[in-house]
């Protein structure tokens, strides 16, 4: 296995971080390894930014569900899904911008995505520890005001970034005969390949909080799935210009 899987594999999020400073110039070049990301059509839809100001670090982190994290971390960024400089290009030629479409919508998103995840793997190949923060999407109202973010932007979401103060275990991902198929879809052995990786998974949460916790990777998603997930989302983009057709 070669050191960049190897490095891969090793990823575990991290939440509790040291104080020690993260030179601006490294901040700089992670970003723009995102930026090296396949981006869709060349649309280049993403924008980052990175919240220094206290009170904000502050107020992301309680609206979050209270990720202290978010404070505590060198530096948060948070990476939104940009379609406003299409609409400034559009201007510029004095072009018409048809916007709004759920395909736009979507490659900014995936565009976002695979630019975070460079950052994350830079960060990572650095020393740095990530974790991902998906909760700033609780008050995405909020935050897009506290960012000042412009119509046909929105916060896809957050990212700690620190000198780790943990070492937690990697988790244990699904078998890859439940990822992986071949040549057409066919989950008749998923039911007993994910029952025994809740196995694995249970082993896992006992290990990672001394016994505390005894939960399967199936009873965390049944669980989740009974509860709505963030249902003023689609209003809220709507609001925003995208998804309206
Ligand atoms: C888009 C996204 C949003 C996430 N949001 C949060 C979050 O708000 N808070 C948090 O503690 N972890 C968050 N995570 C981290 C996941 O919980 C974590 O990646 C997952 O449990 C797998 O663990 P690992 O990263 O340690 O392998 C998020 C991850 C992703 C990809």
């Amino acid at each position: 296995m070669n050191q960049v899987i190897e490095l891969l594999n090793a990823h575990r999020s991290i939440r509790k971080f040291t104080d020690r400073n993260v030179e601006q110039s490294t901040i700089n070049t992670l970003v723009q390894a995102g930026q090296s990301a396949a981006t869709s059509s060349f649309i280049q839809a993403c924008t980052v930014i990175q919240v220094n100001d206290r009170s904000k670090r502050t107020s992301i982190a309680e609206w979050s569900g209270n990720q202290s994290y978010i404070s505590d971390a060198h530096t948060f960024l948070v990476f939104c899904a940009d379609m406003n400089r299409h609409q400034i290009s559009c201007d510029m030629h004095k072009a018409d911008m048809l916007s709004g479409y759920t395909e736009q919508f979507i490659t900014a998103t995936v565009d976002c995505a695979l630019f975070a995840q460079n950052v994350a793997i830079a960060a990572e190949s650095e020393g740095l520890g990530i974790v991902y923060i998906g909760g700033l999407r609780n008050k995405i109202d909020l935050v897009t005001e506290t960012l000042k973010l412009p119509n046909l932007v929105y916060p896809v979401f957050g990212m700690c970034i620190g000198y780790p103060d943990q070492d937690p275990e990697v988790k244990p991902r699904l078998p890859l005969d439940v990822i992986l198929k071949q040549d057409h879809y066919d989950d008749r052995d998923d039911p007993s390949l994910i029952a025994e990786y809740d196995q694995q998974v249970k082993a896992y949460y006992q290990n990672r909080t001394g016994g505390q916790k005894d939960m399967s990777w199936s009873e965390q998603i049944s669980g989740m799935l009974q509860k709505e997930a963030r249902p003023h989302m689609l209003h809220f983009l709507q609001s925003r210009g995208f998804l309206q057709k």
